[in-house]
């Protein structure tokens, strides 16, 4: 039977959750898979917290050089999160040979051509399963399921915390504040919410899944990002009454005129599978040449689910003698050959207070007339003494054209405010 030495780096939720699952299920790992896993090391400031996990002094490690000098380490789990000292500990363990599995979606969009570059010279493995959308199994998909499909596009949940709090203010009417202090009372949100709730974390993700997807090195700086941190309740309920769910999606579409990968709020149709994910739960939507339409759902963080996640690439590296890195060029800017879509095309909810009189509307719509900006509907929903607003939903257009248009309408002084713009997916 093959036998792996596991350390862990980090005893936080997830690393608490993978030293778990590693020893609970090791007879079922044996029977099932044919493979003897055991922790021999944990790498954890906070002792007590190994203690409290019934983890033997012995196996508390003082320093990642300990760790690297173990020789019944194999595979060295990193869950620490973050760039430092996770980067560090990271280079350290691919230099000393060990195969890697990481959570870390930060570390690993930002410098995976330097690892990866480390994890070569050592024939080590290098291993991320968990980084992206946590337990579900979305990385393995796109390298070993899907190689027979040129894969179209991407679009997924893939950020918990806001599908937690665009659900509240969905269902609950609550406003972007309620929902963020709920979604921390939770331990959802961060006590700094900035990596969740402005895209960041859906970015890294995105910047993952598409190079794995297209085949080509996406960096993050490839990424259009926009967070829910001005998404007003009032849109959302808005668009609910005209059939629209309002997700933070992440988008990326192989197309001919190149790719397009972008991280914003959305609206999305009713029946769009994707609109019943809800609370904190992620899916993944992939359109293949071949297989057409995968949908993947399921639990995006968590100490067990992420734990799933790590343990599945540890069972893979303890079975593998041979591992494979990325198909494309991993250049750590991306290849020049690779075109990007600077002004993609959308379709856009735009919600505008006016003043309520005769003639402001064919005013308006005279600008859109004239930006060249085809409307598709056009409803009036609330307003005050002498105000009105509404909403203007467009057909298909350029991101430039409708910034222009934007102008203009401000420019006008019949618009009081333009209280909203959402993209719309199909
Ligand atoms: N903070 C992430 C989320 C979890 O809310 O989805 C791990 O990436």
């Amino acid at each position: 039977m093959k036998k792996a030495g596991v350390a862990i780096l980090g005893l936080g939720v997830v690393g608490g959750g993978t030293y778990q699952i590693l020893t609970e299920k090791r007879e079922y790992f044996k029977k099932t898979q044919g493979v003897d896993l055991t922790v021999e090391n944990v790498l954890e400031k906070n002792v007590d917290r190994a203690f409290s996990l019934g983890i033997d002094r012995s196996v508390i490690a003082s320093s990642i050089e300990e760790v690297c000098s173990n020789p019944n380490v194999d595979i060295v789990v990193e869950v620490i999160g973050g760039i430092e000292p996770a980067k560090t500990f990271v280079t350290k363990a691919l230099k000393s040979g060990k195969t890697v599995v990481t959570s870390n979606k930060e570390l690993f969009a930002k410098h995976w051509t330097e690892l990866e570059a480390e994890a070569k010279k050592m024939h080590a493995g290098l291993f991320f399963e968990a980084s992206c959308v946590g337990g579900v199994p979305i990385i393995r998909a796109l390298q070993e399921g899907m190689q027979a499909n040129k894969i179209l596009s991407i679009k997924g949940i893939i950020n918990g915390t806001t599908n937690y709090i665009l659900t509240k203010m969905a269902y609950e009417g609550s406003s972007y504040e309620e929902a963020l202090k709920e979604a921390q009372r939770l331990g959802y949100a961060e006590f700094n919410p900035t990596a969740d709730v402005e895209g960041f974390d859906a970015t890294y993700k995105l910047s993952i899944l598409s190079s794995l997807a297209f085949n080509k090195k996406i960096c993050i700086e490839n990424v259009y990002r926009e967070g829910i941190t001005g998404i007003d309740k009032e849109d959302i309920a808005y668009g609910k009454e005209m059939g629209y769910t309002l997700k933070l999606l992440g988008i990326g579409k192989d197309t001919e005129n190149g790719v397009e990968v972008r991280v914003h709020p959305t609206f999305i149709k009713n029946s769009d599978p994707l609109a019943s994910v809800n609370d904190s739960f992620n899916a993944v939507h992939l359109v293949g040449d071949a297989v057409g339409e995968i949908m993947l759902y399921g639990r995006g963080a968590g100490a067990l689910p992420t734990g799933s996640a790590i343990v599945s690439d540890v069972i893979f590296a303890a079975k593998h003698d041979r591992y494979f890195y990325a198909n494309f060029e991993n250049n750590k800017k991306g290849n020049k050959e690779t075109k990007f879509v600077s002004d993609f095309t959308s379709k856009y909810y735009i919600r505008l207070s006016v003043a309520d009189k005769a003639g402001v509307l064919a005013k308006i719509s005279g600008v859109f007339a004239k930006s060249g900006l085809s409307i598709n509907e056009v409803r009036q929903v609330a307003g005050f003494e002498g105000e009105a607003q509404i909403i203007i939903v467009t057909h298909l257009c350029g991101e430039g054209q409708v910034k222009k248009t934007l102008e203009k309408l401000k420019a006008l002084p019949e618009v009081f405010a333009i209280k909203g713009t959402i993209r719309m997916e199909d």
